[in-house]
């Protein structure tokens, strides 16, 4: 499998072999790292990461990876470079790939990172659209391999707003990796008639299914994984909040879901989640709708259930993995 050159932009760019690769990739960098054999093989090479968006994650398992691969690693945060404000993104493109061997990009349209990667000259990795989120998969589905032994016939449930970056990544995903997606959301939020097209065609031909349904007892029912995001993400605006909460309540993650599922089952979010009042937007969302807790209740999110924090741990593996790969 020869992936060098190679930008990571979103799942459709790929093949089944190509990404069952990259995960298979991924569990044997992190089987290297937990042994403490050394892999730093990218001495002397040099990678950029631009966020328009903020993040936790995504950033730190960039510069983690890097680190471990033996890079180095200028950071470009939302405010402090002349991307988009003085300067183009076909010209920041041509700059930054005369000086970095790797470029990441976290910012709002696909047609960004898309731009980026036509002019860049060297590997781009999308870190974040509005519509993709592709290395988020690459860890979610090493964390799917590592639960249950396998991909394929995974009966594999998103809960939510499931039209945005991550319910579109993972049915791509699903439909890809030969697994039974099921977005479980309100008719509004389901993903875009063409992508469902896609994913149905890519289906036919891997044995996965794709089903949208509005019924939660039905759709959740012997689930293996149950999955939610964030009702409303980043770059979108405040006011959506009410109408999000009145919409997506009834496709809350509570026990009852979980009771609905197979006992097997696990539950993961991609992260940040919302579960608890302890962060800042959590308590603004209690004050003016008296919620306390949204996508997810904390009793699913701190259960025995729930694997976020190895799904988060596989984020570093999985973008070392990708950029192993591609450079
Ligand atoms: N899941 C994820 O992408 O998290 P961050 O926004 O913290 O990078
Ligand atoms: N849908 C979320 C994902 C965060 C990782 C957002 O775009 O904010």
């Amino acid at each position: 499998m020869n992936l060098k050159g190679r930008s990571f932009l979103k799942l459709k760019d790929f093949t089944s072999e190509e990404i069952k690769y990259l995960i298979e990739l991924s569990a044997d960098l992190k089987a290297k790292k937990k042994k403490g054999a050394a892999h730093d093989v990218f001495k002397g090479k040099n990678i950029a990461l631009i966020f328009e968006k903020t993040s936790t994650r995504t950033r730190c398992s960039f510069e983690v990876a890097a680190y471990d691969l033996g890079m180095h690693v200028t950071y470009l945060d939302p405010s402090g470079s002349q991307i988009g404000k003085k300067e183009s993104i076909a010209d920041t493109a041509r700059v930054l790939g005369r000086m970095f061997d790797g470029i990441e990009y976290r910012g709002f349209g696909q047609e960004i990172v898309e731009e980026l990667a036509k002019h860049a000259g060297v590997p781009v990795w999308n870190g974040l659209t509005n519509e993709f989120h592709p290395t988020q998969m690459i860890a979610d589905m090493l964390t799917v391999q590592e639960k249950f032994g396998h991909l394929e016939g995974i009966k594999f449930v998103y809960m939510g707003d499931a039209r945005y970056n991550m319910g579109n990544s993972l049915m791509v995903a699903c439909a890809k990796l030969g697994m039974d997606f099921v977005a479980c959301t309100s008719r509004k939020y389901f993903p875009e008639q063409p992508l469902v097209d896609y994913c149905k065609e890519v289906a036919a031909e891997t044995g996965a299914s794709i089903t949208l349904t509005e019924d939660v007892q039905e759709g959740t029912k012997d689930a293996d994984v149950i999955y939610t995001d964030v009702w409303v993400s980043m770059g979108e605006p405040d006011e959506v909040w009410e109408e999000r909460i009145r919409e997506l309540t009834p496709y809350q993650v509570n026990q009852a879901v979980m009771e609905n599922a197979k006992e097997s089952a696990v539950f993961m979010h991609c992260l940040p989640a919302f579960h608890d009042l302890k962060t800042t937007i959590g308590q603004q969302i209690h004050q003016k709708f008296g919620l306390t807790e949204m996508e997810v209740t904390d009793e699913v999110f701190e259960g025995s259930q729930s694997v976020v924090f190895d799904e988060a741990e596989n984020r570093m593996h999985s973008i070392k993995a990708i950029m192993y790969a591609t450079l």
